[in-house]
């Protein structure tokens, strides 16, 4: 369908990425760009047959929660959804989501809800995988994200939800790429920020001249960001500049004095301040004492163990990624921390390494899929407490169910603000054994 016509809509309610649901003869349109309560002219972009899906280009009636998004180019990037909403609505309408969702799926609500979580709202973003492409009709390398529904990469100018080391300096990516000799082979940046330090990794498909990677080591110079090349898998990455340094970034959590060292490919969490506001939440709920024996599941480079184990007597992380577990070492030994061991091991498939370790007390943080083929080895240990960290409600809800059905009461739960502006939605909650 062409995005020709327009009609005016009343937006009722939110749907689950956050777009306005209105009626249009009996059939639900989902409008990006609109809140609960407006009236706005619509440009549908899709007619289905069980629904359409437009974008409110005029705000009739505006409400209060409304905002002007700082973003120029918001409503043509994919990467936001929510920045026409002021932060206190989005993080109820996350908040409300997860509720939503325990209901639904799991049948279950907290005895009681935590404060969502919420730090600074802009320029959080330290991680991202950002597109390249050369558009011929324009004659220009493109860096961004893609474009909302869209196959093509937006062109912007600059992300304000990156952290502003990358965010400001999208032309300035552009620029540096346009003038290599394969500027047509770049396929993409990867970036990565700790505390205070940058890298990016650029995907090629083309070898270098001698003068394209001057012009990198220029680039890396004056801009402070490490540059990494990759000309084929991720076992190729290789750091080019600066040569003085070794290939770590590093963040903290001060309330635990622990510095962990990550490589630009890592897991690590994108928000850096909401990552200690989650940490110390976690453990808050986990009640920790001197003599816990504590798993933490799906541990990554140990960012919860390492804190877990400046509280408790023994700290297990589990991890499937064998170079995750080796970096979750090395950042034990770098923080002088020898009561947390790791274990390479799929956790869907047995707790063999649990046995005989008298674990009390359990931090699980599954990927997006949840923990469905874990939860029968996990509830097997009897554990206390579990704080369960999320990144899908769904499947949290899901997850919920069978603990519930399985003896464990769900005493507490509540959103993060992980990923503003996107309908992303992170959640902790605390089971307790009955
Ligand atoms: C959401 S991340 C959590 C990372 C860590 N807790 C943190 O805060 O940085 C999920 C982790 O689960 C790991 N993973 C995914 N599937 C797994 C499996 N079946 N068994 C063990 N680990 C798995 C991934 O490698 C990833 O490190």
């Amino acid at each position: 369908m062409k995005e020709s016509s327009t009609v005016e809509l009343s937006i009722e309610r939110l749907s689950h990425d956050g777009r306005g649901i209105a009626y249009l003869d009996g059939k639900i349109v989902f409008v990006d760009n609109a809140l609960p309560g407006e009236v706005v002219e619509v440009v549908r972009t899709q007619k289905r047959s069980r629904f359409e899906e437009g974008r409110a280009m005029t705000i009739l009636k505006a409400v209060p929660e409304r905002v002007m998004p700082k973003c120029e180019h918001f409503g043509v990037c994919g990467g936001c959804s929510l920045q026409h909403m002021n932060g206190i609505t989005q993080i109820t309408f996350k908040q409300q989501f997860l509720a939503e969702q325990l209901q639904h799926f799991g049948a279950v609500t907290p005895d009681a809800w935590l404060s969502p979580l919420q730090v600074d709202s802009y320029g959080y973003r330290r991680k991202a995988r950002i597109g390249v492409r050369y558009v011929e009709k324009k004659q220009k390398v493109l860096v961004g994200f893609r474009e909302k529904n869209g196959r093509y990469l937006a062109d912007i100018k600059a992300c304000v939800v990156l952290e502003p080391m990358f965010g400001t300096r999208i032309e300035e990516f552009e620029a540096l790429i346009r003038q290599l000799s394969n500027f047509k082979d770049i396929a993409q940046l990867e970036v990565a920020m700790g505390d205070s330090d940058a890298a990016m990794i650029v995907r090629h498909l083309s070898a270098f001249t001698d003068n394209d990677l001057a012009l990198f080591a220029k680039f890396s110079e004056t801009s402070g960001i490490a540059v990494f090349l990759q000309p084929k898998g991720l076992d190729t990455v290789k750091k080019f500049v600066p040569t003085d340094s070794d290939d770590y970034l590093h963040y903290s959590l001060p309330a635990f004095d622990l510095v962990f060292d990550f490589h630009p490919n890592d897991f690590t969490q994108v928000n850096l301040p909401m990552n200690r506001l989650m940490v110390e939440q976690a453990l808050a709920l986990l009640d920790l004492q001197p003599e816990d024996r504590v798993l933490d599941l799906f541990c990554g480079i140990g960012n919860f163990s390492l804190a877990l184990a400046r509280k408790v007597a023994f700290v297990l992380g589990v991890e499937g990624d064998a170079l995750m577990v080796k970096r979750a070492y090395h950042n034990a030994a770098k923080n002088n921390l020898s009561h947390v061991e790791f274990v390479v091991a799929d956790l869907t498939q047995s707790f063999a390494f649990a046995d005989g370790l008298a674990i009390n007390k359990i931090l699980i943080d599954p990927p997006r899929a949840g923990a469905l083929d874990v939860l029968p080895h996990l509830i097997a240990l009897k554990p206390e407490k579990i704080v369960y960290v999320s990144c899908n409600p769904a499947t949290l809800a899901r997850d919920a169910k069978i603990l519930s059905e399985n003896g464990y009461r769900l005493v507490t739960a509540g959103v993060l603000d992980m990923f503003p502006h996107t309908a992303h939605v992170e959640s902790m909650a605390l089971f307790v054994r009955c």
